[in-house]
């Protein structure tokens, strides 16, 4: 099922919670709605589904008007943060329900339930309570529930928000092999940005209620449209130096003297920008570096070593740098700057020009 999304806007009073949003969803993609909390996306999911009411724009699928079609008419299933499982019956009644509701004969329910608990590996736990099972094999259940309505698409927010960080890893890859042997149309909603570019093929990033990009995750971590993306992705956070525009080259906040940075030569004086440089961006102790830091702190991060570096008196950031490399806290490090993940801002407006 492929879902296109026409100029949606849903206004709450005075806030627009989404705003002008459009998107087409491919059929039989995974794709990550992200953003930070109060962004909209739940609001976006809640139109998809159905529960809410759109302000203005429409939602297609497979080219078919659904905007006013209530929730049960849309063929979706919906997995929430909190697993919402009936506390009194059993997983496998839990499974079963959606399908009694369709009338469905108890024999084909029962065989439909074995074969989805086969799906999302909770097949030993058929028998117990939500009470008896562990966060995660909740979270399968509420999956295998959402599948038992054969639906054409699957809604899931925050599903895995409320697990401890070693399951959430796990569920993730378990929810990309569910969704891979399913093949519906999933729409997963995180604000966790690394959970969003581990299992998503498509990733819109929203930001205040409006579409900030839309790529696979590595398309917005290489070629951000924006400062907000290339701030919003990536682990260790994109370091990001504040300057302004002198005579072509950047004069960096505390820094002593103008660095050199081929791109900024087009820009006029004044201009207050943000040269941010992924950990990976720099090369350390190059020939002809772009400027000149001094450690602070070294760390080991098992395959990676990472160093904290001041830049001048007043600006710091951090970077890879190859475990051989015989440095320490209170030496001089010049850095040379990749074209791959060094990116310029307006400081203001977040406009990228190189
Ligand atoms: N029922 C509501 N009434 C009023 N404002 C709402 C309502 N639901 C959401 N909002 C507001 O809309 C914005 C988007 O909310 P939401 O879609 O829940 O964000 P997210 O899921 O990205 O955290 C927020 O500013 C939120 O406060
Ligand atoms: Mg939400």
């Amino acid at each position: 099922m492929q879902i296109t999304i026409e100029h949606l806007t849903k206004q709450f009073g005075n806030t627009t919670a989404v705003n002008d949003l459009s998107i087409t969803l491919e059929s039989g993609k995974l794709i990550a709605l992200l953003g930070p909390s109060g962004c909209g996306k739940s609001t976006t999911l809640n139109m998809l589904s159905g529960i809410l009411p759109v302000t203005s724009g429409r939602v297609l699928f497979d080219g078919k008007d659904v905007t006013a079609l209530p929730p049960e008419k849309r063929g979706i299933g919906l997995v929430f943060q909190n697993y919402a499982l009936y506390p009194h019956m059993t997983a496998r009644q839990n499974i079963c329900f959606p399908m009694e509701i369709k009338k469905i004969p108890k024999k084909q329910r029962l065989e439909r339930a074995a074969e989805l608990a086969e799906l999302v590996h909770i097949t030993p736990y058929l028998d117990r309570k939500p009470a008896e099972l562990s966060g995660g094999q909740q979270q399968r259940v509420a999956i295998a529930r959402a599948l038992a309505k054969d639906p054409q698409v699957l809604l899931l927010d925050e599903p895995l928000s409320n697990l401890d960080a070693k399951l959430r890893v796990e569920m993730r890859e378990e929810i990309r092999r569910i969704q891979r042997e399913s093949k519906i149309t999933t729409v997963f909603v995180t604000h966790d940005q690394e959970e969003a570019s581990s299992i998503a093929d498509q990733v819109v990033l929203l930001r205040d209620g409006i579409k900030q990009q839309e790529d696979t995750a590595r398309g917005l971590y290489e070629n951000p449209v924006n400062f907000f993306v290339a701030d919003f992705l990536g682990t260790p956070p994109i370091n990001k130096l504040h300057g302004k525009i002198a005579g072509g080259k950047i004069r960096l906040e505390g820094y002593p003297e103008p660095i050199s940075f081929a791109p900024a030569s087009a820009l006029a004086d004044d201009l207050p920008v943000v040269l941010a440089v992924r950990a990976e961006g720099i090369v350390p102790g190059a020939q002809s570096p772009a400027f000149t830091t001094k450690v602070l702190e070294r760390y080991s991060l098992g395959k990676d070593e990472l160093v904290r570096l001041a830049v001048g008196e007043t600006q710091q950031m951090r970077g890879f740098v190859p475990a051989e490399l015989d440095i320490q806290a209170g030496d001089m490090l010049p850095l040379g700057l990749k074209n791959r993940g060094v990116f310029l801002f307006h400081a203001e407006t977040g406009e990228r020009y190189i």
